[in-house]
């Protein structure tokens, strides 16, 4: 049995919408009259807010939870996340935590903890649909960029894929509860709020506005300067959405839309539901109503059967787009997925480093060059947090770069600056004049 924990720390891994979760379930505890520390080794509760997306991911929570044991105060241990939905009683059985809680249960956070006081281990994976979002207390204190979940799950099953699993179907939370956090998160201090899903761009209403309608409706609350939304799937990039980027001046020229791979056989394979072309159409008319627009991508390499050729096609896609910036993995075969039974076509590790590195290289050279490109622009800067240096500020341009300038600007300020160098992962301004402070 373990004392009712007076403190607690919470540790996010994997996406967004992990450090969306992470913070709301700390509103919770604090709520509860519980202090937060930044130490995990000095908290009385320490919850796990795990990402299963791939193998390692995964395995970080069980590395993550002897290290507790050994150097932490022999803390309660809560596992949050997707592993906690995925593994659900059997990690109680492998690591004896005391809770586990699945990502649409945490708002029942409180009575687990209670529950695993009285000696109980705790255990909560219901799926009920955006119960969570009414149980969690308002949000009172958010730093200048902010994350706002809309829309949860995914219908899609990519054969690589856990997040249908784990995260449940898809579902919209309803515009008006929305528009009261977006408007509660600026009272709080945002000035730009990032709208999250794992299909963001499915995000609807009965009415059907669509993300575009929600975009709009967000444009018109002032004191929010900047709207950004991720992840995107290419099928749900509706015309409405794609003008928005040409319509709403608040709403920042940045496209994060996975593609994954460059070979129609190898995203049939995936069940992508979108080919190389039709993909790249999107791209075009993105392009053509925000020319300057900053593209973001994810990329798998090594599906299973993916040949030398078709490998070559992913790369040949990355070098039509030019993206900005990508993320890209090694694929890892997830239980439960149909990819994960075709043992017969796994790539070698050797040949997935090689081909890693050969599309990390295409993907380092072309974000260079987009940052290059920028080298002379003016544009705004959204002050985020202070930089090493005495006097230097770090934020976001529009573009998502992070930019560096010596400045007298606060945290949260808005200022104008002339990008003056550009290096392969940030860019230096030079301040013109405060848009907002
Ligand atoms: N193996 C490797 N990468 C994966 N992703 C999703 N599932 C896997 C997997 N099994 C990647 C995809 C997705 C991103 C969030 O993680 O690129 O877009
Ligand atoms: Fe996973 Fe595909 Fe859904 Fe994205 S669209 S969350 S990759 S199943």
């Amino acid at each position: 049995m373990k004392p009712t924990p007076k403190t607690f720390h919470v540790k996010s891994f994997g996406c967004q919408m992990n450090v969306y979760d992470g913070e709301r379930m700390g509103e919770l505890m604090a709520a509860q009259g519980m202090t937060a520390t930044d130490d995990a080794n000095a908290a009385d509760l320490v919850v796990l807010n795990t990402c299963h997306i791939r193998e390692k991911a995964t395995e970080k929570v069980y590395s993550d939870i002897g290290r507790l044991r050994k150097h932490g105060k022999d803390p309660m241990i809560a596992v949050a996340g997707c592993v906690a939905q995925a593994e659900g009683a059997e990690i109680v059985a492998r690591a004896k935590v005391d809770v586990v809680v699945g990502p649409q249960a945490y708002h029942n956070l409180p009575e687990l903890v209670a529950q695993a006081a009285s000696g109980n281990a705790a255990l909560d994976t219901d799926m009920p649909a955006t119960a969570k979002f009414g149980a969690l207390p308002a949000r009172r204190k958010v730093g200048p960029s902010a994350f706002l979940t809309v829309q949860e799950g995914c219908d899609k099953f990519c054969t690589y894929c856990v997040v249908p699993y784990t995260r449940g179907a898809e579902i919209s939370r309803p515009f008006d509860t929305i528009i009261d956090e977006a408007k509660a998160l600026v009272d709080a201090g945002a000035r730009e709020i990032t709208l999250l899903g794992q299909n963001v761009n499915a995000w609807d209403d009965a009415a059907g506005n669509g993300l575009h309608g929600l975009i709009h409706a967000l444009d018109r609350i002032e004191g929010l300067h900047r709207i950004r939304y991720t992840t995107s799937h290419p099928n749900d990039m509706r015309e409405g959405l794609i003008r928005a980027h040409a319509e709403i001046g608040k709403l920042m020229p940045f496209l994060h839309l996975p593609v994954q791979a460059g070979s129609d056989r190898v995203l049939k394979a995936m069940n992508r539901s979108h080919t190389r072309d039709s993909y790249l159409r999107i791209l075009d008319r993105v392009r053509a109503v925000r020319p300057d627009i900053a593209l973001s991508g994810d990329f798998i390499v090594g599906f299973p059967h993916e040949s030398d050729a078709e490998f070559e096609e992913t790369l040949s896609l990355v070098d039509a787009v030019g993206y900005a910036q990508c993320f890209s993995f090694k694929y890892s075969p997830r239980p439960g997925t149909p990819a994960a039974e075709m043992t017969d076509g796994f790539v070698p590790a050797e040949v997935m480093d090689e081909r890693l590195q050969r599309l990390q290289a295409h993907l380092n050279r072309d974000q260079a060059a987009f940052n290059a490109a920028t080298l002379g622009k003016r544009c705004t800067v959204l002050i985020e947090r202070k930089g090493k240096l005495p006097g230097q500020m770090l934020g976001k341009s529009p573009w998502l770069q992070s930019v560096h300038l010596t400045t007298d600007a606060q945290i949260g300020d808005l200022v104008e600056v002339d990008i003056v160098r550009a290096d392969p992962n940030s860019l230096a301004g030079m301040e013109r004049m405060r848009v907002a402070a």
